[in-house]
């Protein structure tokens, strides 16, 4: 039986149609009275109850690997190992920032930012140490720490690694 089939049928009560206020709980009714005969629509709003258990999960798929490029093995040499002295330290530019490698062992490497963190002056290797033209402070070129202010914060250290002849970003 459909609406149609009610309003078709044998009665003469006037169709009406009201609203009723909504309850606390969210759900609002529309009472609907076809000549003597009440019918309820209720509605409830599902939109604010749904949970992240209902979301699909995400899974991982054997190519996102691929579908990322990223390959480890296939880091851009800083430089070569062989240009580091061992007990010393290079300025070098590292993705465009200038740096500072240093190989306190052989075949062991570390790097730094080269900016002084007193007032950003571009320190300079001497053998095992940073010096900074600019008032002064020295660092340690393996640690990175404060020897001599007035700089008072260690230089911040940037991931490096030996792969095969060369230093790479790590
Ligand atoms: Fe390096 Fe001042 S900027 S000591």
């Amino acid at each position: 039986m459909s609406i149609d089939d009610i309003r078709t049928g044998p009665t003469s009560a006037p169709d009406t149609v009201r609203s009723e206020p909504a309850p606390t709980s969210g759900v609002s009714r529309r009472v609907v009275s076809l000549g003597g005969i009440g019918l309820a629509a209720v509605s409830v709003g599902l939109a604010a109850c749904s949970s992240p258990a209902t979301q699909p999960a995400e899974s991982p798929s054997a190519d996102d690997g691929a579908a990322t490029g990223s390959d480890p093995s296939g880091a851009a040499p800083i430089l070569a190992l062989a240009d580091v002295p061992v007990g010393g330290a290079v300025a070098v530019d590292i993705e465009g920032a200038p740096s500072i490698v240093a190989q306190p062992e052989a075949g062991t490497v570390v790097a730094f930012t080269a900016i002084c963190t007193h007032q950003g002056c571009k320190v300079t290797p001497a053998d095992a140490k940073l010096d900074c033209p600019c008032h002064g402070s020295q660092f340690d070129a393996f640690t990175g720490e404060v020897l001599r202010g007035p700089a008072e914060a260690p230089l911040a250290a940037v991931a490096v690694a030996v792969e095969g002849d060369n230093v790479v970003k790590a």
